[in-house]
């Protein structure tokens, strides 16, 4: 048996269903993948097998795996003996770097998770408006607190009861969300017209990368900075997974739009668990201990994190930084894409910067999640079967459409190198 499936079997018996976080299964290969070790672009199975890595830890090691400045500023801050639950003069320096980094940040909190930032986002939103309803888009992931916890689809409507994602969600919390489509504007405007003065907040993926990578229209975003800005809500960027994939101060930069609070996770902490929740200094003052809104934590801002959080950011702040990342993606989307038209497959490729989607049997246009929902899910796991076997490592997380992403430290050399792989596998799946 390979060591794979043997330690497969061994960590079912005593991790929860063999595995630390349940979307680590990919299901196209049944089981999660082992790593022994990765560098770069690369990641080394218990097996030996090497893989070209499109997964890169679903968005956080956006830098490479073992980055040598990140790992560098690690190794000085254990040396410094790693005491976390206190201040260091390098939380407000990476404090200050972000608030001159992303558009809408002029005060910043530090917490572990995206799930954390968002939870303590919305809460300090319900506290600044003392309002409690929420408007939020289908599809749109913010983490696996249960106020969020109610992606699923509801044609045409907005009003509760919705679908949980999950059992034990606290009953009765979609009584204080509403949910309408990505990318429409008449139901953004109903809304507003029928809720604007119950929201506390409006939050949202501003780049939609959890359904692979949709962009907002324009008319829908501006209209949702007019309506939130006229009705007293707070705008929400969630950009947990946006942040830093296609410039430096994330979608809002990208698109031009200054939310009101945004969150950041993933490659914020240059592969370590941080995120960020901030804002502007009026709203982030209702924080204790000048507010009376609560956020604290024993491990928030651990001084290994913030440490290779500040090697992180000032690494996207090169000049040189995203060019690189665009000429990488340039080469890879059309790669891609050039593949599946050359071998007669239905796939399309859609990427902004680091981070892309792949959608099997879809015509027309992707616009939303009903949208991407039509996906050929069989196909995709097929693909991401073949792609794996020919060593270039893709994960799927079950269900809709997924996001995958490329790392700074790949060359283009690199990239041409998974596209001969991919265009083995490619071949294979129109051989079916
Ligand atoms: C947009 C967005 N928000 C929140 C989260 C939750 O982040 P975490 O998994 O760090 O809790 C994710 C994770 O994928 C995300 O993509």
């Amino acid at each position: 048996m390979s060591r794979v499936l043997d330690q497969y079997k061994r960590a079912s018996k005593s991790l929860a269903g063999g595995v630390s976080s349940s979307t680590r299964v990919n299901q196209a290969l049944g089981h999660p993948l082992y790593f022994d070790r990765a560098e770069g672009c690369r990641v080394w199975d218990l097996d030996g097998r090497s893989y070209i890595d499109l997964c890169c830890s679903h968005g956080a090691t956006l830098l490479g795996h073992g980055n040598e400045r990140v790992r560098r500023a690690v190794a000085g801050a254990m040396a410094r003996g790693a005491a976390c639950s206190y201040e260091s003069e390098l939380h407000a320096e990476l404090a200050a770097l972000l608030c001159d980094t992303v558009p809408c940040l002029e005060r910043v909190r530090f917490t572990g998770s995206g799930t954390e930032a968002t939870m303590h986002c919305l809460r300090l939103a319900r506290a600044i408006t003392g309002r409690t309803k929420l408007l939020r888009f289908e599809g749109n992931f913010h983490g696996y607190h249960d106020q969020v916890m109610y992606a699923a689809r509801q044609l045409g409507r907005f009003a509760p009861p919705l679908v949980p994602q999950s059992t034990g969600v606290t009953p009765g919390l979609d009584a204080h969300l509403v949910q309408i489509p990505y990318n429409d504007v008449e139901m953004l405007n109903r809304a507003f017209d029928e809720h604007g003065n119950e929201l506390a907040a409006a939050i949202c993926e501003p780049i939609y990368y959890n359904a692979g990578c949709i962009l907002p229209e324009l008319e829908f975003i501006n209209t949702l900075r007019k309506r939130t800005r006229d009705s007293g809500t707070l705008l929400v960027f969630d950009e947990v997974l946006s942040a830093f994939r296609m410039c430096a101060g994330g979608a809002q930069q990208h698109l031009q739009i200054t939310p009101d609070l945004c969150t950041l996770g993933k490659s914020v902490g240059g592969g370590f668990p941080l995120s960020v929740f901030g804002g502007r200094a009026d709203l982030m003052e209702h924080l204790m201990p000048q507010g009376d809104c609560q956020h604290s934590g024993t491990y928030n801002a651990h001084p290994v994190a913030i440490a290779a959080s500040l090697a992180a950011v000032q690494s996207y702040r090169e000049p040189e930084f995203y060019p690189h990342i665009h000429a990488v993606g340039d080469r890879l989307y059309e790669g891609l894409n050039d593949l599946f038209h050359r071998h007669g497959v239905a796939g399309q490729t859609r990427g902004l910067g680091a981070r892309f989607g792949i959608y099997f049997g879809i015509e027309g246009d992707i616009r939303n999640y009903a949208d991407a929902q039509r996906h050929n899910r069989q196909q995709m796991l097929q693909f991401i079967g073949a792609a794996i076997n020919e060593g270039v490592y893709f994960h799927d997380y079950g269900g809709a459409a997924c996001h995958h992403g490329f790392c700074a430290a790949m060359t283009l050399e690199d990239v041409d190198e998974a596209l001969t792989r991919l265009d083995r596998a490619v071949g294979r799946l129109a051989a079916g």
